[in-house]
């Protein structure tokens, strides 16, 4: 099963960034982890800060791939070019944020993502993406 994680804007700064929000481990160390507890399975992951390169790769793997984790930060209050992408592929599409946007400032609320996801998980920190992962193993 082919499953590929992508990371938008400044989720390359984790672990440095608003630790007491998206805590203090890098990514790198967390997807080492998450791939030594889903050793079956094909794991993927792609960040990038610029909006074309995200759209780029969700279109590379979006007729492909079993499975997309998306987690595109920032852009998903204000994309609507994502959240076409998202809509025009035929991988389902788990949306995955590390904190709870619904509990924080009311613009990030707004999601341009959520009508075309399969699912969404936040608010679990990093183990989010391990809930996603769990949900595309569900059928
Ligand atoms: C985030 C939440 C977004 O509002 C924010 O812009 C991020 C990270 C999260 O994972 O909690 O950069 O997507």
């Amino acid at each position: 099963m082919k499953i590929q994680i992508i990371n938008g804007p400044n989720l390359n700064l984790l672990g440095l960034r608003e630790k007491d929000i998206y805590g203090d481990i890098s990514f790198d160390d967390y997807f080492k982890e998450l791939k030594s507890k889903f050793q079956n399975l094909d794991l993927y992951h792609y960040q990038s800060n610029v909006e074309g390169e995200l759209i780029n790769k969700i279109q590379e793997v979006g007729f492909s791939f079993d499975g997309i984790i998306l987690n595109a930060a920032a852009y998903t209050h204000t994309s609507v070019g994502i959240s076409d992408a998202v809509r025009g592929i035929k991988t389902p599409v788990i949306e995955v944020h590390i904190s709870n946007t619904k509990s924080r400032e009311e613009f990030r609320k707004k999601s341009f993502i959520s009508p075309h996801a399969e699912g969404i998980i936040q608010g679990f920190g990093l183990y989010s993406y391990d809930l996603a992962i769990l949900s595309l193993l569900k059928d």
